[in-house]
Formats: structure tokens, C-alpha cells, sequence
């Protein structure tokens, strides 16, 4: 037994939006091991498979099919269960869609998030709310420097200029509404980048591009070969994001014992976690052999060529850390498909995805422990 997170979830009601997404049921799946009572609000799964059926999730918490596009419905619900807790994550995150449908990305990822504050602002209850941005919402001139929060926002692409659109929302809305000290609501964003895990199954992501070409024993195709990365393991953002939501309820469980300033963190890996795709490619060929090819195109749309965060202010403020490095991180993950490929095909519950997941999250725990990590500590 340890106490994670200060046990801050226990019996908590936490809403989460896009639960029914990757880091969402990953998410929920950790929450719901922590003893929170969680509420999902969300379209169904984007994916076939899809990580929130296979873990069984629609069975184990509040499942609220909806739209983060439909304001009544949002608040409706914020209203009604009155969460001490909100994690946003509900968006249209592939870059690539986003140039072929901008208008519904600006819809989920800026009026979603507006819809989303105006409900918490609304229901007028005492709730930490943090916003899932992205690393992509900076201004990226591709001069290879890592990005810190107070750098200029932008994005080339309407995904990445939506989430910084997100953030220049969040930032007025705290600034408006929920700046004095004594504010029932605290409000911050947290900037990940590129995760990897078990139980993505997007299309356009290059680690659910690798499974589906090895498991078919086909070549992979890759198409950005040296894009560079911030690549961490799905836990390692959700770890950030989970002690940021617990430091803004409960001030004294952060190092030094005040409430951290609502504002945005970045959480990303160490420098030698920023990788081109092919140096993911070839990690993840190491440990499930096959091949791969160059589909390099140059008529493809604009993806950003380097993308790299500096983690100083969480690491400063939070005492938050990374737990997993590059090789043990693409480790887990190739270990999660290799095991849920051995369970039972299809889309519905599969019992050897779910006993991974749970295997991962407290092998992340125990290793945080291991290295002292603030979030948790020995019973
Ligand atoms: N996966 C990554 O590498 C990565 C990196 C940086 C940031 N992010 C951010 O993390 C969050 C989660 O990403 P993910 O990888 O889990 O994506 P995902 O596509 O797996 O999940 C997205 C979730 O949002 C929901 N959703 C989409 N449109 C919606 C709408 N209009 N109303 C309600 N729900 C809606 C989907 O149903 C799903 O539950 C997103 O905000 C994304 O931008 C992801």
C-alpha cells in the first residue's frame, strides 16, 4: 500500500471529457484504481479497437455519451454531478484531420473548452480543473529550442492553432473568473507531447501505424522519418496532470506546502526522450522484429520537423519528474499489444489488456516510489 497522489481521489467525484479516447480510458482506468467515482462525459470511442472497451470502462464508471459542441448538455451535467475534479481532454487531435476538417476542430478544441469552463463557471462549485492542451500549441519557428509556458502561442496547422486557441481561452477565463485567491475554481493546462502506450489504436500515430503493419507482418510505413519528438509514455503526462489536479485542491500537498500557480505546465520527457520517428521505429522493431519503409512525401501537408519542451516549471513547482525513460517506455508498450494480442481478438472487453493496463499503472507507481517521486509515498 502507498498513498498516491495524496489520496486526494478517494471518493472524489472526477469528470473526465474524452474518456472514451486513449489517454482518457487510461486515465479513467487510474483514477477508478485510486478510488474516484468517475463521471465521463464524451462521443463514443474514435477507434475500432477501441483501449475503453477492451479495459471494460462503459461498466465501471458513469458513461455520458455527449458532445463537448452542445453547451446545454455540458453543463447539464457538470450541474448535476458537481465534481471536485475535471480533466479535459475531450478534442479532435489528429493533425492531419484537422486540414481536412478545421472547422470541426476549432468546434471540439476551442468551443468545447469554452463550453466546458463556462459550465464549471456556472455550477459556481469549488472543482480544479485542468486543460489538456498539447506541445503543439506554441508558435514553432523550427529553431530547434525547447518551448517553456510563457513563450508565444501559434501552430502552423488548425490542430496546433487550436490548441492554442484553448489556451489563450483557459488563460481568460482564469484571469476573468477565477483569479482571486480564494477562487472555489482552480484552473491551469498541461502541454504534453507525443505519448506512447498500450491501447492506442488511432489512425495517423506512428505506434498504432507499427502494431497494425507488424501484426499483419507487413512492412511499416513511414512517412516523417525525422520528425523529432518529445516521446513519453502515456503515464508520465497523466502522473502530471493527476498531481496537478491534486496540488490545486489540496495547496499543502505540493513541495512547499502552497498552492502552485494556476497557470500551464509543460510535461515532457528528458532531452534524450526527443527522438526522430525513425529511432521509434527501430526501438520498437528491436523488441517485435520486422521491417520498415521510407514513404516519405513531399507533397504531404506541413507536420512540424522538431518539437521539444523544457520541463523546468514542473519540475521546479510540482516536483514533477518523468519515471520512465525512452527504451523502458517503448518497453511497456510493445509489452501491452504483444499481451492484449495474445487475449481475445476483436473490439469488445478483453481481460489481458485490462490486467496490462493495471500491471503498468502500478509498475509506474512502484517505480515513482522507487525514485522518490512527491506524488507518492510508502503506507
Ligand atoms: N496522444 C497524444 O500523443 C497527445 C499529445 C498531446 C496532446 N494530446 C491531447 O490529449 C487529449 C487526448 O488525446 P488522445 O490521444 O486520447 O485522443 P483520442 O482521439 O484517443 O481521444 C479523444 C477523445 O475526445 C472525444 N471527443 C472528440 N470530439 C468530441 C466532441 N466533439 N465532444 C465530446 N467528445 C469528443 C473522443 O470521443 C475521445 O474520447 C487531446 O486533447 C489531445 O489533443 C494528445
Amino acid at each position: 500500500m502507498s498513498h498516491v497522489f495524496g489520496d486526494c481521489y478517494r471518493g472524489q467525484r472526477v469528470l473526465i471529457t474524452g474518456h472514451t479516447g486513449f489517454k482518457g480510458s487510461w486515465l479513467a482506468e487510474w483514477l477508478l484504481e485510486l478510488g474516484a467515482e468517475v463521471i465521463g462525459y464524451s462521443l463514443p470511442p474514435p477507434t475500432s479497437p477501441a483501449l475503453f472497451r477492451q479495459l471494460g470502462l462503459e461498466r465501471r464508471l458513469r458513461h455520458v455519451p455527449g458532445d463537448v459542441r452542445d453547451p446545454a448538455a455540458l453543463a447539464g451535467i457538470v450541474r448535476e454531478t458537481m465534481p471536485a475534479y475535471v480533466f479535459h481532454l475531450a478534442a479532435q487531435p489528429i493533425v492531419r484531420t484537422s486540414y481536412a476538417q478545421p472547422m470541426e476542430t476549432y468546434a471540439t478544441n476551442v468551443m468545447g473548452t469554452v463550453h466546458l469552463l463556462e459550465a464549471v463557471r456556472q455550477a459556481g462549485g469549488a472543482c480544479a480543473v485542468v486543460v489538456v492542451t498539447s506541445d503543439k500549441c506554441y508558435e514553432n519557428r523550427e529553431r530547434g529550442q525547447a518551448y517553456r509556458e510563457e513563450d508565444p502561442l501559434g501552430g502552423h496547422d488548425p490542430y496546433s492553432s487550436s490548441k492554442g486557441c484553448a489556451e489563450l481561452v483557459v488563460s481568460a477565463y482564469r484571469r476573468s473568473f477565477f483569479s482571486a485567491p480564494a477562487s472555489p475554481v482552480q484552473l491551469a493546462s498541461a502541454r504534453a507531447g507525443n505519448v506512447v502506450g498500450g491501447g492506442d489504436w488511432a489512425v495517423d500515430r506512428i505506434v498504432p501505424d507499427c502494431i497494425r503493419a507488424l501484426q499483419r507482418g507487413e512492412p511499416i510505413a513511414v512517412r516523417n522519418r525525422s520528425a523529432a519528438r518529445p516521446w513519453q509514455h502515456v503515464l508520465e503526462p497523466l502522473s502530471g496532470y493527476l498531481w496537478l489536479g491534486a496540488c490545486l485542491a489540496r495547496p499543502e500537498l505540493a513541495p512547499g506546502g502552497s498552492r502552485p500557480p494556476a497557470a500551464a505546465f509543460n510535461f515532457g520527457p528528458p532531452l534524450a526522450s526527443i527522438r526522430p520517428v525513425e529511432a521509434l521505429v527501430e526501438e520498437v522493431l528491436r523488441r517485435w522484429p520486422g521491417r520498415w519503409e521510407d514513404r516519405s512525401d513531399s507533397r504531404a501537408v506541413h507536420e512540424d520537423a522538431y518539437l521539444s519542451l523544457a520541463v523546468d516549471k514542473a519540475y521546479q513547482v510540482l516536483g514533477w519528474r518523468p519515471v520512465w525513460d525512452f527504451a523502458a517506455s517503448i518497453q511497456q508498450t510493445v509489452d501491452w499489444y504483444r499481451t492484449a494480442a495474445e487475449g481475445e481478438r476483436g473490439t469488445e472487453f478483453n481481460p489481458r489488456a485490462r490486467a496490462s493496463t493495471r500491471e503498468q499503472i502500478a509498475r509506474h507507481q512502484s517505480d515513482a516510489l522507487a525514485q522518490g517521486r512527491p506524488w507518492i509515498s510508502a503506507a
